[in-house]
């Protein structure tokens, strides 16, 4: 049996994302190990449900550095060494310097609660209501140096309804959100996802536009 995919997970929030992944490996259908789990802010959800599970753990205060660029090099730095095969920016909420990113450039990825290109950056659900937009969604995409604007793997789509505001539509993505992350994993774990130039190949084939979740799958 190969062995299992050496994941590091970098976040910010509660991590529910996270704690999506670490079920799934828990159920044995998800064939990962958690190298380390990295985060900015010491109160992280994602960083005690890493503690409570075993799981090493890293926090890098940003204040403690003069410069963004500093920040991002050392945390890069303690990720490299924890020998991850796959980055998985799961709520991680800081932009992250290019040229710190770039080595990882096709072994990161980050899940945004949008359909990309559409409302990259914050406050996505308000800014998709705000447009009056029939149907709004989540990403998942691999990590350039442009924000929120790598090369899209795939996305879950669902209809906005009347009288929706930020935090029901917030509310209804959430699982959706979950369900797209573990899809995507799982391809990557068996080898069926990459990235070539700027364009994502899929069961070796070029993917021309993202897979979509359809009935708890993804499909072209
Ligand atoms: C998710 O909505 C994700 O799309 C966004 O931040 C949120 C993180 O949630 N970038 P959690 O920390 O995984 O619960």
């Amino acid at each position: 049996m190969p062995s299992p995919l050496r994941i590091a997970v970098l976040a910010s929030g509660r991590g529910s994302n996270f704690a999506t992944l670490l079920a799934a490996r828990d159920r044995g259908e998800l064939s990962v190990e958690f190298v380390l789990v990295a985060s900015d802010k010491a109160d992280a959800g994602a960083v005690q449900l890493a503690q409570m599970a075993g799981i090493p753990t890293l926090v890098l205060d940003p204040r403690d550095y003069a410069e963004r660029r500093d920040y991002d090099f050392a945390l890069f730095e303690r990720v490299a060494a924890s020998k991850p095969d796959l980055l998985v920016l799961a709520g991680f909420m800081r932009i992250i310097d290019g040229d710190a990113l770039k080595p990882w450039v096709g072994r990161m990825i980050n899940i945004h609660p949008s359909l990309l290109p559409k409302y990259r950056g914050l406050h996505t659900h308000r800014r998709a209501i705000k447009a009056g937009d029939a149907e709004h969604g989540a990403s998942v995409h691999y990590v350039t140096a442009e924000l929120d604007g790598g090369p899209v793997i795939a996305q879950t789509v669902l209809r906005i309804k009347a009288g929706d505001n930020e935090k029901t539509l917030a509310e209804r993505l959430l699982p959706l959100e979950h369900q797209l992350l573990l899809a995507v994993v799982t391809l990557i774990t068996a080898g069926r996802l990459t990235l070539d130039q700027n364009s994502v190949t899929f069961d070796n084939a070029l993917l021309h536009k993202p897979l979509r979740m359809q009935g708890g799958t993804l499909v072209r």
